[in-house]
């Protein structure tokens, strides 16, 4: 090993693009900052980019979760399965809504939630199905809606723009599939998320509902007075500022996309055949957007604390949600997340790791004493 770092490669880094500045300054001096025509603009391309006309964008993938749950009517009493293995952002909104986690063990091979654990957990109350995409790699839908019939199912897509499921991009699979555009993802608008439904109906009605009740698009001659409300809504929109940045950050999201995959495709090739390395399951029906690099050591801590000792950032990157305190009343056996927790880590692939870092960071992998 030759090249060495000099500092720490991170896990994660924010891409913004050159040409924000002069976009943004033209957007922030126009005297009109809030939810208008940039908005319409991003919601556009995101359109075209997803395949799929009901793209409703919004303040942060967080809120995304809250408006698919709100369009089913989750509330006290309901149960929505889920799983541990995310952010607390795809659960704390189950909570906030007052319903019933319902845990489902993951499948060990992806990370992603084993449909035959939902099978197992359905009830009569069983008000809708949450299931994450982890570190980019799409969840089994068409199997899961088998499985729950008229049960919809909320994808949390937060990792996954971009990613495949046979042969469509997620955000046409699923009933709602949620979108994050925070900092640290392949596209950002700083803070920012989308919701993208299957229905007209479920569109509109997120459009009122991320807004007070009002379409801000069918605004009245005096549009501060609105005068027929029929339903009460949130704040919950994106404005043309954070819109204007998706924007130029959009014209990078393929290539981005690109970076991510080569490097993963570098690594799965690099660590094959290492008997203390378990590489993630890829189905070649389904193509990950690759935003984590996950894959299952022996002794997980000892191998982060090596990669992180020679410059190379490694870590769980989410804490299973089970095991919190405010989730203490959900707890159950999950052998598969207990395994699936012990032994993963996540090394850094994204767009920012070049050619010499991981040739570095292959080496090192390789060079654990196991
Ligand atoms: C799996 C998952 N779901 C939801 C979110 C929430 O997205 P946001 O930060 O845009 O609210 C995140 C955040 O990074 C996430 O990792």
């Amino acid at each position: 090993m030759n090249y060495k770092p000099s500092t720490m490669i991170p896990l994660f880094k924010v891409f913004m693009a050159s040409e924000v500045l002069d976009a943004l300054k033209e957007v922030l001096y126009s005297g009109f900052v809030a939810q208008g025509p940039k908005v319409d603009e991003f919601e556009a391309k995101l359109s075209e980019f997803f395949g799929n006309p009901y793209v409703v964008t919004l303040n942060s993938g967080t809120t995304a979760l809250h408006l698919a749950l709100d369009l089913i009517g989750v509330g006290p009493g309901d149960e929505v399965i889920t799983t541990p293995m995310t952010c607390t952002a795809t659960n704390w909104p189950i909570l906030a809504h007052g319903a019933t986690i319902v845990w489902a063990d993951i499948d060990p091979a992806t990370g992603n939630i084993d449909p035959a654990s939902i099978q197992k957990r359905l009830t009569a109350k069983t008000k809708a199905v949450m299931a994450v995409d982890w570190g980019g790699y799409p969840c089994d839908i068409q199997t899961i809606k088998k499985i729950v019939g008229n049960i919809p199912v909320i994808e949390d897509a937060a990792h996954a723009i971009g990613a495949m499921y046979k042969g469509k991009m997620v955000g046409n699979t699923a009933d709602y599939t949620c979108f994050s555009f925070q900092a640290i993802k392949h596209l950002t608008t700083v803070d920012g998320g989308a919701l993208l439904t299957k229905t007209k109906k479920d569109y509109k009605k997120a459009i009122l509902l991320r807004y007070f009740g009002i379409d801000r698009n069918k605004r009245s001659n005096d549009y501060r007075i609105e005068k027929d409300i029929s339903m009460w809504g949130y704040k919950f929109h994106m404005n043309d500022v954070n819109a204007t940045i998706g924007l130029a950050n959009f014209s990078h999201t393929i290539e981005i996309l690109q970076k991510h995959r080569d490097n993963a495709m570098y690594y799965r090739n690099a660590f094959m055949g290492l008997p203390w390395l378990t590489l993630m399951h890829e189905d070649a029906r389904y193509l990950s957007s690759n935003w984590l690099f996950t894959m299952k050591v022996r002794r997980s801590a000892r191998f982060m604390d090596y990669m992180k000792s020679h410059n190379v950032m490694a870590s769980k990157v989410h804490r299973r949600n089970d095991t919190h305190p405010v989730t203490r009343a959900f707890r159950r056996p999950l052998p598969n997340v207990d395994t699936f927790y012990r032994d993963m880590v996540c090394i850094p692939v994204g767009w920012w790791v070049t050619q010499e870092d991981r040739e570095y960071i292959a080496d090192l992998v390789r060079s654990f004493p196991g």
